[in-house]
């Protein structure tokens, strides 16, 4: 009889134990440990010859490969997330939160493939096939030619697949639902999961079909989360929105076959995800003008020049120790162009709580992002709001100097594409677009702005740095 070995493994990050505990010590989540048979990989029985190797012939790397190297969807947004479309054979994960809107993209996608008269496959282990049409009729897609199923068995999936037209798309609608006969754990374990995406993959090479998994980012470890697939797939791109905002931004977060700092922007609206070919003028629709604490940030997202406003509140704080809270920025960086507002400009906010927030549910990683970061702290701290005709991009260094960042031009294009009458950049940053008011250090800046907010209460506007009759009542009670 062999032993049969039994394993504790996080459904988080796919990490084994010996025994169970609370608390993952690979990737720090909670409650997600659960016991599972690991009868997948046995050791060779004692008293049995090894096998025998096969042996295979290898091929030149110079080989002719017969078919366009990459299909493009005809959806836009989404072509330009995965490097100019699938590749044959390869496998993508298409990971976020449930009813985020993968399900709607991916039909749409597969709709369009089906449109150019491309084999598109979507397989469902969620929803039964009934359902998959409504979605399809409300979108206005019934009439595309997409095969639907509403499988969950791996073993019958492939063998299905394998008949016929190769298709060149099959999408699977999840592979947490997903399950094969190799393994004796319940769907939606880690060992299925893994087991039955190795399942799939292999088909996909095999075969040169594209293959998206759909998988669902889980919270509470109930199911396994994509984070234990994302190394077999050649790409992993994760479906994001905020609750309160219909924008969905898809990112490439792994991309062996193109870009992963390229994003694709949508909107969903009752007849499904709509493309959004000019993101600026979606992040920059609601904008407060004239209230101070905002400033408009000219950036980069991959190619593409992404305007977008950035919100500071500086407040005096009730706490010993104040809050500094960001959404949407690095935690890091607000610390840094804190510490340089406080060490090269002169600017006190070791009494005031800082909240810096990327409007539109944007994620903004660029260094480039300083100045406007800096530029919204201290307009809102002086209380005097920032020109709303000018767009603010650069790079603090610690010592307070500005420093020029890439692509320029296209910033400055992409500005005055949307009617922005001044750069507040770097010098150098370029003659072309809007004119440009060159920053040498973080300091001239402030000066600036705190000039234009003792302007502003010498002309009867309220001033924050002077104590109201209300904050000196409360300070003497505290
Ligand atoms: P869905 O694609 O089912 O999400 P997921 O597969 O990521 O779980 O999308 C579900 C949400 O999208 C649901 O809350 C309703 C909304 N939705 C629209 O707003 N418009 C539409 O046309 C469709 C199909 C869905
Ligand atoms: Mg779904």
């Amino acid at each position: 009889m062999a032993r049969r070995e039994q394993s504790f493994i996080c459904q988080n990050c796919g990490a084994v134990y010996g025994r169970w505990q609370g608390k993952c010590d690979a990737c720090g989540e909670w409650n997600t440990i659960a016991e599972e048979n690991s009868a997948t990989a046995r050791p060779q029985m004692p008293g049995r010859a090894p096998r025998k190797g096969r042996r295979f012939a290898l091929e030149p790397l110079a080989g002719a490969s017969h078919d366009a190297p990459r299909l493009a969807c005809g959806i836009a947004e989404f072509d330009r997330v995965t490097g100019g479309g699938f590749v044959r054979g390869s496998v993508l994960l298409l990971g976020g939160d449930p009813g985020i809107g993968k399900s709607t993209l991916l039909i749409q996608v597969a709709a369009a493939l089906a449109r150019n008269r491309q084999r598109a496959i979507y397989i469902s282990g969620e929803e039964a096939v009934a359902q998959v049409r409504l979605r399809a009729e409300r979108l206005g897609l019934s009439k595309a030619q997409v095969e639907l199923a509403a499988e969950t068995s791996v073993e019958d999936i492939v063998a299905t697949l394998g008949e016929g037209e190769t298709p060149r798309l099959v999408i699977i609608d999840s592979i947490q639902t997903m399950w094969t006969d190799m393994v004796e754990s319940a769907p939606g374990t880690v060992t299925q999961v893994r087991a039955s995406a190795q399942n799939l993959i292999r088909f996909a090479k095999r075969s040169g079909a594209a293959v998206i998994l759909v998988g669902h980012v889980t919270k509470d470890g109930q199911i396994a989360g994509p984070r234990v697939v994302e190394h077999m797939v050649d790409a992993v791109l994760s479906f994001e929105g905020e609750g309160s905002h219909q924008f969905r931004i898809l990112r490439a977060v792994k991309n062996r076959f193109g870009p992963t700092d390229e994003i694709g922007v949508f909107e969903m609206t009752g007849g499904g995800l709509r493309e959004i070919a000019n993101p600026s003028e979606l992040f920059l629709s609601e904008r407060d003008l004239g209230s101070p604490g905002t400033a408009v940030f000219a950036g980069i997202e991959g190619s593409r020049p992404l305007l977008v406003e950035i919100q500071a509140l500086v407040a005096p704080t009730s706490l010993g120790t104040p809050r500094r809270a960001v959404v949407g920025w690095d935690q890091n960086r607000l610390s840094m162009v804190l510490a340089v507002l406080e060490a090269h400009c002169g600017v006190r906010l070791s009494a005031h709580d800082v909240y810096l927030n990327v409007a539109g549910g944007l994620r903004i990683q660029e260094p480039a992002a300083d100045l406007a970061a800096a530029a919204a702290l201290v307009s809102s701290l002086a209380n005097a709001p920032l020109p709303a005709d000018a767009v603010y991009f650069g790079e603090v260094s610690l010592s307070g100097a500005v420093r020029p960042v890439a692509q320029a031009a296209a910033r400055l294009k992409e500005a005055q594409k949307l009617g922005f009458a001044r750069a507040i950049a770097p010098e150098g940053s370029g003659e072309q677009g809007p004119s440009l008011q060159p920053v040498a250090s973080l300091a001239s800046l402030v000066a600036d702005i705190a000039a234009s907010g003792r302007q502003r209460a010498d002309d009867g506007g309220e001033r924050l740095a002077r104590p109201t009759a209300e904050d000196r009542r409360r300070r003497d009670v505290g």
